[in-house]
């Protein structure tokens, strides 16, 4: 048995790709979903990674979540956040609603996923915590100030907690995917789309995989020296 890989929003999307090429890596898997029972069943079924519905906003489930996760397969030691959701309006229409949801869904999944390994993670001298941003958390979404807000805060968060547990063995890196062909970005306007598909030099949107490989290598013992890192996979749409 590899080491215990927990993925959040895990079951769909960019997550899917990442249980998928942590399973192949040799690690056990656990792919957490928030409400879809038919896309879990049929991602379980074809992958034979084993799913937990848990809400990774609020921090009871997150406790009682990890607990199952963890008598089940043992303790975690690969942490992926990348559970996320977009509410997208211009800051002029936006309710607080869509504020608080994707803070909460997106930034607060973090912390309490985060706080609830961290200990585990200290007292074993090892782990590897990476969070999924986004490029628009770098570059400022049009139209997504709360999820710009949200995925900027990741990056923050992720330094200060890699600064804190470095010398624990436990690394925290961030990688910011540009736009991957996920059912969220095809979910763009049209007329949306084709402008962003001509800024991206590449020419192309990623494809999920590709961020399933940044997550590997970040979860490798020899990536032991690489924390408090962002690593963009955005076909070179923002260079810092
Ligand atoms: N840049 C510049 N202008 C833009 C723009 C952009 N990215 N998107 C829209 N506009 C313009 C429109 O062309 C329009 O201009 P005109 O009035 O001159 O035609 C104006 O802004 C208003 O646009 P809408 O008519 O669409 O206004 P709306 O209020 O109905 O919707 C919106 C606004 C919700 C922001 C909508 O335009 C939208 O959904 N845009 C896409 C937002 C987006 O890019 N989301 C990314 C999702 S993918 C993701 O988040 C993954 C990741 O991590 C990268």
């Amino acid at each position: 048995m590899g080491r215990v890989a927990l993925v959040t929003g895990g079951t769909r999307g960019i997550g899917e790709a990442i249980s998928i090429a942590l399973k192949d890596a040799g690690y056990t898997v656990a792919a957490v979903y928030a409400g879809n029972d038919v896309a879990a069943k049929e991602f379980s079924d074809k992958t034979g990674i084993k799913t937990y519905k848990f809400n990774v906003s609020d921090f009871g489930q997150c406790q009682s979540g990890i607990a199952q996760i963890e008598s089940d397969m043992g303790p975690v030691e690969i942490l992926v956040n990348n559970a996320g959701i977009t509410r997208d309006a211009t800051l002029h229409k936006m309710t607080p609603e869509q504020w608080a949801e994707v803070i909460q869904t997106d930034l607060t999944s973090c912390f309490n996923m985060c706080r609830i390994v961290i200990e585990g993670m200290r007292a074993r001298s090892f782990g590897r915590i990476i969070n999924i941003s986004s490029m628009n958390g770098e570059l400022g979404g049009f139209g997504q100030a709360n999820y710009s807000a949200a995925k900027a805060g990741m990056i923050g968060f992720s330094k200060a907690v890699a600064r804190e547990d470095a010398s624990k063995g436990v690394t925290v890196n961030v990688i910011t995917p540009g736009f991957i062909a996920t059912e969220m970005v095809l979910s763009i306007p049209e007329k949306v789309m084709t402008n962003i598909v001509n800024g991206i030099p590449v020419k192309r949107l990623g494809e999920p995989a590709e961020i399933g490989r940044g997550v590997v290598f970040l979860a490798s013992d020899d990536a032991g020296y690489i924390t408090g890192s962002t690593l963009d996979i955005n076909g070179g749409m923002y260079m810092i």
